[in-house]
């Protein structure tokens, strides 16, 4: 395995990190104590390509790899990893699938705008009672010839603001059980579809998370992705990669803490001495750089048994599961190097901490994760 980076790869870091500190960090507090989506900046992301990252340059994306993506996934979540969320589910999860599974039709009328940086994707899988349990689809999507009457509600979907084009997974055949699911691309706008008020969360604020409601809602035939009944695997497919970009997010939170702990324990003094030099902290250090490191290999090697068309499941899974886990206890320690400061705002920590919580929660649990890593394990 080669550890060095290409110059499109340094290239790529530098930009990212340059856009970030320049344009993410001046408000990030005051967007997240508000909950203000950083609009202007997704603009620019998408004027930068970093929401057409993966795409193929024939549909309007950057056609680079999945390394060029976890590496900017990586900066740009060390500063505000609500702006890096917006970039997640449109690579890894909208563009990725309409690009392998849509028709040419589909992906001209929707992957073109969203790969070239003009349109927003959003991913609505969720439901009230189907978060994990997917399988479980209550929204259903009746067969009317030339369209789908789609009717139900998703929840927790990310970009649902902003987003214009929306994949939507709903119960084609409730007897099938998961191979009864289908996958459609739903647009803003449709009579019967309704977003709901934006949650009100306790970490990345500032991305916004709302539900969805379709009543009686007409979807043209030809948004079907796939045949009917691919759905649940559609989505399956989808997440293996998108495991891959929130393990970066998580990754890029735990070194932002990391970076944030080493500035602060050369700068505070203690009992006469910088607290870097008490032992307490420069072992609390080297842990947290241990753990972001070992984190680092997991999400690189997912991303380049991807890039080299191997099967990446269980690493993509053992990726997010260690990030996750990673920036939970990395964020943790941060607050506590930081003492009474690590608990207010100024000092950003406690903001990584909240972030890091969602990490572990979404695209798949930690448990999730374990569920696949442990079923590859079983079925080797
Ligand atoms: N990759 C490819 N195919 C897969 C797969 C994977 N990782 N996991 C399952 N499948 C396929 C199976 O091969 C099977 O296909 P066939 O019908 O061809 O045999 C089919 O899917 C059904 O598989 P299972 O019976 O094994 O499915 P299961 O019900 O036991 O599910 C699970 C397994 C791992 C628990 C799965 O349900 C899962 O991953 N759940 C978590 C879903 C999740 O991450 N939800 C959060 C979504 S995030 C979101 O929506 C918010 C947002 O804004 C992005």
């Amino acid at each position: 395995m080669d550890f060095n980076f290409t110059d499109e790869h340094k290239m790529i870091i530098q930009s990212a990190k340059d856009f970030a500190i320049a344009e993410l960090l001046p408000g990030v507090t005051e967007r997240d104590e508000k909950a203000i989506a950083p609009l202007a900046q997704i603009k620019m992301m998408q004027e930068m390509g970093f929401l057409g990252m993966m795409a193929s340059p024939n549909y309007g994306g950057e056609g680079m790899d999945t390394i060029s993506y976890v590496l900017a996934m990586e900066e740009i979540s060390k500063i505000d990893s609500a702006a890096a969320v917006v970039m997640s589910v449109q690579n890894s999860l909208v563009n990725w699938g309409i690009e392998h599974y849509g028709t040419e039709e589909q992906k001209q009328k929707f992957l073109v705008p969203m790969a070239s940086g003009k349109e927003i994707g959003a991913f609505a899988l969720s439901e009230p009672e189907a978060g994990s349990d997917a399988t479980h689809q209550k929204t259903s999507a009746i067969n009317k010839g030339d369209y789908y009457l789609l009717n139900g509600t998703k929840n927790w979907i990310t970009n649902a603001s902003e987003a214009k084009y929306f994949i939507v997974i709903a119960q084609t055949d409730i007897e099938k059980g998961p191979r009864g699911i289908s996958a459609f691309i739903v647009e803003k706008g449709l009579t019967g579809f309704e977003i709901g008020p934006a949650e009100n969360k306790m970490g990345m604020r500032s991305s916004h998370t709302h539900s969805l409601m379709f009543t009686d809602v007409k979807v043209a035939k030809e948004n079907r992705i796939g045949d009917e009944g691919f759905g649940f695997k559609f989505s399956m497919l989808c997440l293996n990669g998108g495991r891959i970009g929130i393990a970066s997010q998580a990754l890029g939170i735990a070194q932002g803490a990391l970076d944030l702990s080493i500035k602060y324990a050369k700068e505070r003094k203690s009992f006469g001495k910088f607290i870097g030099e008490h032992q307490a902290i420069a072992f609390k250090l080297a842990e947290m750089e241990a753990k972001i490191e070992a984190s680092r290999l997991l999400v690189h090697k997912a991303a380049f048994l991807k890039d080299s068309h191997k099967d990446y499941t269980k690493a993509g899974a053992l990726a997010k599961y260690f990030a996750a886990e990673t920036a939970m206890w990395v964020t943790t320690q941060a607050v506590q190097i930081h003492g009474g400061y690590g608990y207010v705002k100024e000092y950003q920590v406690e903001r990584l901490m909240r972030e890091a919580k969602l990490t572990q929660i979404y695209e798949g649990t930690s448990e999730i994760q374990q569920i696949v890593i442990s079923r590859a394990l079983l079925n080797q």
